[in-house]
């Protein structure tokens, strides 16, 4: 358990629609008067926008070992500062990316052993594990398709191969189908408006044993 708000993150490949849907979640929670945290990973804080900066747009190689490190480096820092005390605050925390995305991409995608990257996560975060993760899947070529259309610059993820994304996209299943009370998976081709409908029919139910901030002044 994470305390007495909520803690839902998205995940998916790049292109999949992670951050629309985070939009429209929002949105539909701030008309219930929730308190909302929307944030990501790498970059949900100023410390993490550095590393962002650096994992993200560093010209030269980043070993695989020192890339999993700057990830979880990112989200110790961010658990700890941020999503944490809004948590227990009993706010929802809505966000883009978490552990699953360095066990798909830098255990599946870089190659390096999966138990390893999700233990370091955990080190990182405290143990903190997400009450509801949306897994946006999508075909790595629609995804690339995507990015095409609305990109001019790509980052070095971004870059990297399709048999890389491919490997992204399996290990995001596999992690889906070995915690199948966590993961929402969903069809990202699907319309905009019926993947919110879908993701606000599995949060629903979570909210009423959360306590809302209105009812968590006393
Ligand atoms: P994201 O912010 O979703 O990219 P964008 O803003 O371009 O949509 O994620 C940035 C990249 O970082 C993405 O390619 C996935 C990658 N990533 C990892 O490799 N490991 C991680 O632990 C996380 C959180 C992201």
């Amino acid at each position: 358990m994470t305390g007495r708000g909520l803690f839902i993150t998205l995940e998916g490949g790049d292109g999949s629609g992670k951050s629309t849907q985070a939009a429209l979640l929002e949105s539909w929670l701030q008309e219930s008067d929730r308190v909302v945290l929307r944030t990501r990973e790498p970059g949900g804080t100023d410390f993490g926008a550095e590393v962002r900066e650096i994992v993200l747009h560093s010209t030269g190689h980043i070993s695989p070992r020192a890339e999993a490190l700057l990830y979880a480096a990112d989200r110790a820092h961010h658990i700890s500062t941020k999503v944490r005390p809004a948590i227990e605050r009993g706010d929802v925390v809505i966000q883009d990316r978490y552990l699953d995305s360095s066990v798909a991409y830098q255990g599946a995608g870089r190659v390096l052993d999966a138990d390893e990257i999700r233990g370091l996560s955990l080190w990182a975060a405290e143990g903190l594990l997400p009450d509801v993760t949306i897994l946006l899947d999508l075909d790595e070529q629609v995804a690339r398709g995507r990015l095409d259309s609305a990109r001019s610059r790509f980052d070095r993820l971004e870059n990297e191969k399709s048999e890389f994304h491919g490997r992204v996209r399996a290990a995001f299943l596999e992690l889906a189908r070995a915690e199948p009370a966590r993961f929402l998976v969903l069809d990202a081709t699907l319309p905009v408006e019926r993947l919110a409908a879908l993701i606000r029919g599995r949060i629903e139910p979570l909210l009423a044993s959360s306590i809302d901030a209105g009812s968590d002044a006393s």
